[in-house]
């Protein structure tokens, strides 16, 4: 519940993503003045930076009701044909992961989307026909880690395809300290940047960080989060000062290691460290390739110099080429 009620429920508290924010707001006000469902929007990017609390929020914003689900949910067509018959005029359907639809259920979704209709077949065989049912007018709301991996009919049928970007550390800064607000903790604005500094760029994880210096100031302190309280906390639950944990840091030295730095394929990545490839690509690559510490190259992922200095590691010769 409380961390249901951190999320912004509309816009005007929705920190960040400012160029989103500000063509969401415009492509909300002009659906309600039509008094039309909103078009279809694509929200994208890293794992939570707050696609489904954007998507409550144009809910919330259009005053109508949210259906949530998943790609992976939906296993068949008549589970989809199920959640649609149940909408209301204008409703919001919330499809996460949607990269993972199956084939047969993305195919009931085309007419859906484009018509607002659901064709049903009837019979089998010879005697086989299709039915086309009306559906009330809806927004889906799809969201992905993968823009890439949604097929492109999928991905033509958004009207609108928003990428959510990294945030920046005063953004977090000011996320944190809202969060705090709501929580009744005493933050310092220096905690505060401290935290932010080490959330990779991530509302999520400056959040999930905030709860666990409250923890320590707590228990340890006298529940005020204090700069160096929430320095000496972040250092015990080993995030370095760059927000790295400690599979990033498995990740990298592995990479040099074992493959002097690259170029190495993600698969083999994984398999050295013991991690899911697609965990690395959507969640560990992203940001280390945004801070400079990765580079993706047609022949692998490469170590760059920077990561080499940050874990204190001497820079190849060969490597220096690459600055
Ligand atoms: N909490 C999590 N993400 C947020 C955001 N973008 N704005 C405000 N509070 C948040």
């Amino acid at each position: 519940a409380v961390e249901l009620s951190l999320r912004p429920r509309y816009l005007a508290e929705y920190i960040g993503q400012s160029q989103v924010k500000e063509n969401l707001k415009v492509y909300i006000e002009a659906a309600k003045m039509r008094k039309e469902a909103l078009d279809h929007v694509l929200l994208y990017g890293p794992p939570g930076l707050g696609k489904t609390t954007l998507s409550t929020i144009i809910a919330n914003e259009l005053g109508v009701n949210m259906r949530t689900t998943s790609g992976p949910a939906i296993e068949r067509p008549g589970d989809l044909a199920a959640i649609l018959t149940n909408l209301q005029e204008g409703d919001v359907l919330f499809i996460d992961e949607i990269h993972r639809l199956h084939r047969t259920v993305e195919e009931v979704l085309y007419p859906a989307m484009e018509d607002f209709a659901l064709d049903i077949m009837i019979g089998k065989g010879p005697s086989a026909r299709s039915v086309r049912l009306d559906l009330p007018p809806f927004t889906l709301i799809g969201a992905t880690t993968r823009a890439g991996l949604l097929s492109a009919p999928l991905r033509d049928r958004f009207g609108v395809v928003s990428r959510l970007e990294f945030y920046k550390v005063d953004e977090l800064a000011f996320i944190v300290s809202r969060a705090a607000d709501i929580l009744n903790v005493s933050l310092i604005g220096e905690a505060a940047e401290e935290i932010a500094m080490r959330s990779r760029g991530t509302p999520r994880i400056a959040n999930r960080l905030l709860k666990r210096v409250r923890d320590f100031a707590q228990v340890r302190g006298d529940g005020m989060i204090t700069y160096e309280l929430a320095k000496h906390a972040l250092e015990l639950i080993a995030v370095d000062p760059m927000g790295l944990d400690q599979i990033d840091h498995k990740m990298l030295r592995a990479m040099i290691s074992n493959f002097q730095g690259g170029p190495v394929g993600v698969d083999t990545i994984a398999a050295t460290i013991g991690e899911e490839g697609q965990t690395i690509e959507d969640v560990y690559e992203p940001y280390l390739m945004q801070i400079g510490f990765l580079q993706r190259t047609p022949r692998g992922r490469v170590v760059t110099p920077q990561a080499y200095r940050h874990l204190g590691l001497p820079v190849p010769p060969e490597r220096r080429g690459s600055e």
